[in-house]
């Protein structure tokens, strides 16, 4: 099987030009000018980009939380992630206490299996860091090819653990090439916060965000910051809302700590306001930590085109408005936290960041798929077009307008948190290892034929080589 995208812009983290891409099986084979070949199917990328597929590194499918279970499954999820420009997703995988890491990764692997349209790596919660986690957790790294250990410093009672876990987790994964990716916020302080606004009747969605300020979103990432520092290890902060935080993460990246930050599109497009909608659709709107301030958007920007933040991560953990999002109706406290967007990442991204200059082409590249590809060892199978790599690969309209919408988006949720909003961009065609999962904008790709991958361990290299690289294009 072989295929000659002809006549597109090709774009890279680091170059832009025109050049044909020969594709056999399902590698990258040869770039250059003219490449004929009488057996190849020639795709004519006229007016697109060449972009290689996009990595979204924070998905949460099929996955129970808030008395209840995300909506998009590791089929839905991934058909939507497909029409959206990605190829790769890195879901979270969920650990109980009490019981071992393989078995958690045994249950995502048999919710993951025959379902996933595109392909696919796990992170890995650490809830508790007891003598047998720890003693699995090497193991894990070299036989399951999961290298990224997640540990929650919020949702108390929940998937909160302590701090004595994240600094083991921090240690063992600095002994064993693995790199820990927290979600910080102070627990503790909001569920102080919460049950107090509950005493006192305020009971709405607003708040949600009202009971977790940016202050405390900032003190988890200092003191994660800090502990990554003391461990010698490595850190990885998802959806990084908030001055506070990016102002930790800068900090500790300004003395050389190997701190890594992550942010999402809700935060670069959505602001607090939205969670004050009248009857109850401000529920749509609650996820963790919660949108802010607008003064934030331009911050978290600066930070994604100077590199103190490296990732863009959907977040995606959809729950339908009816019958989920209502479970918190009287209570913000039980509306399930999240939001649907693994189909709009790219897009956002684009939109926003390129058209209106934020970041260039291709910043934008190394922001949706090389740099999580470096992170979490991926590269340069994927996150690249290269010779050898995988034949990953979008075809993106940058021209085409269109207005997002649950009427067309193809996520399994009854709202979009984007309703009405207008982009500029759209994926026409995608390639996932050759094959089109995506044919001028029509699903035509089959679940289960994605891939589990195995991610290598933590490279300091890598991540040192990506900073250069970036500082290089500046
Ligand atoms: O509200 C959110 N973000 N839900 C998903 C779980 C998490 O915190 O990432
Ligand atoms: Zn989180
Ligand atoms: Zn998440």
């Amino acid at each position: 099987m072989k295929k000659i995208i002809k006549n597109g812009t090709i774009v890279t983290a680091t170059d832009t030009y025109t050049a044909d891409v020969l594709i056999e099986n399902d590698k990258v084979q040869a770039i250059g000018q003219n490449i004929s070949d009488i057996y190849a199917e020639v795709i004519d990328a006229s007016g697109c980009y060449v972009m290689p597929g996009g990595i979204d590194p924070h998905t949460h499918m099929d996955m129970p939380f808030g008395g209840t279970v995300t909506s998009d499954d590791f089929e839905t999820g991934s058909i939507a992630a497909a029409h959206g420009g990605t190829t790769t997703f890195i879901d979270f995988c969920l650990t109980e206490k009490g019981k071992s890491l393989k078995s958690a990764l045994k249950k995502w692997h048999a919710k993951s299996k025959d379902k996933a349209a595109i392909d696919y790596a796990f992170h890995l919660q650490i809830v508790e860091a007891n003598e047998n986690i720890l003693h699995e957790l090497p193991e894990v790294i070299e036989k399951e090819g999961v290298t990224s250990f997640k540990v929650f410093m919020a949702y108390k009672d929940v998937l909160q653990a302590d701090d004595e876990t994240l600094f083991q987790t921090l240690i063992t994964a600095r002994e064993h090439g693995g790199l820990v990716m927290v979600h910080a916020e102070n627990g503790d302080v909001i569920n102080y916060l919460t049950e107090k606004a509950l005493e006192e009747g305020r009971t709405e969605p607003i708040n949600h965000a009202l009971t977790r300020p940016p202050e405390l979103e900032g003190e988890a990432t200092g003191r994660a910051a800090k502990l990554t520092a003391l461990a010698d290890s490595q850190l990885y902060v998802v959806h990084v809302t908030c001055k506070e935080a990016v102002e930790q993460i800068a900090a500790a990246r300004s003395k050389g700590f190997r701190v890594y930050g992550e942010t999402c599109p809700q935060y670069l497009v959505l602001d607090q306001s939205y969670l004050e909608k009248p009857g109850f659709e401000g529920a749509k709107y609650v996820w963790s930590p919660p949108l802010r301030d607008r003064s934030n958007q331009e911050i978290l920007w600066n930070a994604l085109k100077s590199g103190e933040l490296q990732t863009i991560g959907s977040d995606h953990c959809s729950f339908n408005f009816k019958g989920q999002k209502e479970l918190g109706k009287g209570d913000f406290s039980k509306i399930p936290n999240g939001g649907p967007f693994v189909e709009d990442r790219f897009s956002i991204l684009f939109s926003e960041g390129v058209k209106k200059g934020r970041i260039s082409l291709n910043e934008f590249v190394n922001l949706v798929s090389t740099n999580a590809a470096k992170l979490f060892g991926l590269f340069p199978q994927k996150g690249t077009i290269a010779p050898g790599s995988d034949a990953d690969i979008v075809l993106f309209d940058p021209n085409v307008e269109r207005t997002i919408s649950v009427n067309t988006h193809h996520m399994n949720v009854d709202y979009s948190a984007l309703e009405g909003m207008q982009v500029t961009g759209e994926p026409v065609t995608v390639l996932s290892r050759g094959e089109y999962v995506i044919k001028n904008k029509h699903f035509v790709g089959a679940p289960g034929k994605g891939k589990y991958l195995k991610c290598s361990k933590f490279n300091h290299h890598t991540a040192a080589e990506a900073k250069k690289a970036e500082d290089l294009v500046k």
